[in-house]
């Protein structure tokens, strides 16, 4: 009785599953939305790579942002990191990694993170309203 309950469950995750990833949900980790808004004047270019993903050069204008979404990995250590470019500064830091996850985990159905770019550097955030806290100036 009970190996046939768990063989219905999984017939019904697997048949389940395609239909789930197209609406894009996390059946079984957190989905992540990671935010990078702009408040610096001027053009703000960010180039944003994981270990298996390169999101490509993205330019934000003032006040813009640009977003993404993806499922964390069970025990693994998905990690986003990202390199800014404004005017002739530079800086390259982590935009999502255990340390950001275990930060802002809120068992909601979408977690979010927002990164503010501002003239002084980069705070992070649980609330898309702004301030967060400061983690890195510029170079
Ligand atoms: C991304 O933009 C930077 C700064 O403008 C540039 O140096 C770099 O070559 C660009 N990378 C790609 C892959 O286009
Ligand atoms: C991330 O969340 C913001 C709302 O805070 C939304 O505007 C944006 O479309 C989301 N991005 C993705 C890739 O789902
Ligand atoms: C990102 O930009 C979109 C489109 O302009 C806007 O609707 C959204 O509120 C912005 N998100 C944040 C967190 O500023």
């Amino acid at each position: 009785m009970r190996s046939s309950t768990i063989y219905n469950l999984l017939i019904f995750i697997i048949l389940t599953y395609p239909i789930a990833s197209t609406a894009f949900a996390c059946p079984f980790t957190a989905k992540w939305n990671v935010s990078v808004i702009s408040v610096v004047p001027k053009d703000l270019v960010v180039h944003i790579k994981s270990g298996d993903d390169d999101l490509g050069n993205h330019t934000i204008p003032f006040v813009g942002n640009y977003s993404w979404s993806f499922c964390e990995m069970l025990g693994d250590h998905i990690l986003f990191y990202g390199y800014f470019w404004w005017g002739s500064k530079f800086q390259n830091l982590y935009l999502f990694d255990e340390a950001i996850s275990d930060k802002f985990i809120s068992n909601v159905d979408t977690e979010h993170c927002y990164w503010f770019v501002k003239p002084v550097g980069f705070y992070v955030s649980n609330l898309p309203s702004g301030g967060g806290e400061f983690i890195k100036g510029w170079d």
